[in-house]
């Protein structure tokens, strides 16, 4: 079955491209940029990835977010992940970027996208691998610092395909973006969020009520309302779901207290993901490895998950049905 995992096309619709900063590049760039990191080797920065909750790891996540300074340095930021992407057989991708983490170092909004674009336009030219780009607000930070970067991204509306809200949950619900995301739906953008991944219940009802998103990221406290089990069942709302972010993040203690299944057989829209890869040991395949050693998924299981990807991806419905005859044809081997 691992063998099938890592044979089948797959699709990834959450991952932000900062978290697939794999340490090595970090201190190459570093290097490069003159920029002081607070550990000798890259074993130490590996052994300070020793999470307690999403916080810890933000902390750790924006301070090696500093090193990125050029538009070259987001090329090969992700340029390197697309090359995970092809290990991974991932044929489609839609990523997200942080905008605020780097204009607020100075760091123009055009130069970061204009990196990460090189990167996905050579991996469409060289690998056949499509994709879509997500802006992401923090959550943190004002309401009206989500204005300025939305009006920053206009310039560029053609390469970004949508709008989403991550970084710190707890006490940031989504009502706090609730003008923002409103003005971005009238800018024509897909609107996702995270929710629900350590905030209760009731920013789920929020960031679907009040921000008319169209995909939820992370999702999984959802099964503590039965009333929302059954709107997310009947409306087949997306679940982007990150086991192993979930794991390192101690949302449950262990692969086997994961959800996914339980929201699976429920009947709802799960999809698997890798969120930030280069912290939370390993890419795509790995996710799927360790969920389906740990909670019985079958073969159909698996397959339903990678369709469930590309059906609740931004792509059109051609192109949908394009990938999902190739799943079907290796499904079928
Ligand atoms: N949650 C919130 N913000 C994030 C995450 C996450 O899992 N990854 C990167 N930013
Ligand atoms: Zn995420």
């Amino acid at each position: 079955m691992i063998e099938f995992i890592k044979r089948l096309p797959k699709a990834e619709l959450h991952l932000h491209i900062e978290g697939s900063f794999e340490p090595e590049l970090m201190f190459k760039l570093a290097q490069k940029n003159k920029i002081e990191i607070p550990y000798k080797t890259v074993e130490e920065l590996k052994k300070a990835y020793n999470f307690s909750n999403l916080q810890s790891f933000l902390d750790i996540y924006y301070a090696g977010a500093k090193v990125l300074r050029t538009e070259e340095d987001f090329y090969l930021l992700t340029q390197a992940y697309i090359l995970k992407c092809v290990e991974n057989n991932i044929i489609h991708t839609e990523i997200f970027f942080d905008p605020q983490s780097h204009t607020s170092r100075g760091i123009e909004f055009k130069t970061v996208l204009s990196g990460i674009k090189k990167g996905l336009d050579e991996a469409k030219e060289k690998y056949g691998i499509s994709s879509n780009i997500i802006m992401c607000f923090l959550r943190h930070l004002s309401q009206e610092d989500a204005f300025e970067t939305l009006k920053q991204s206009l310039p560029y509306k053609d390469f970004i395909i949508g709008v989403g809200l991550d970084s710190s949950e707890l006490g940031n619900p989504p009502s706090k973006f609730e003008e923002v995301f409103k003005e971005a739906k009238k800018e024509g953008f897909k609107l996702v969020a995270h929710a629900g991944e350590e905030a209760d219940v009731s920013y789920l009802f929020e960031a679907l009520d009040l921000l008319d998103i169209q995909r939820i990221d992370h999702g999984v406290q959802a099964i503590n309302s039965k009333e929302l089990m059954q709107r997310l069942k009947e409306e087949q709302i997306p679940l982007t779901l990150c086991p192993n972010s979930n794991i390192e993040l101690k949302v449950f203690k262990n692969y086997k207290e994961h959800n996914l299944k339980k929201l699976l057989d429920y009947g709802l829209n799960v999809c698997i993901n890798s969120d930030d890869p280069a912290y939370f040991k390993g890419y795509l395949n790995q996710n799927f490895i360790n969920v389906f050693e740990n909670l019985d998924l079958s073969k159909e299981d698996i397959i339903k998950l990678v369709k469930n990807s590309f059906n609740s991806s931004f792509i059109s419905d051609k192109l949908k049905e394009k990938y999902i005859k190739e799943v079907d044809k290796i499904a079928k081997s």
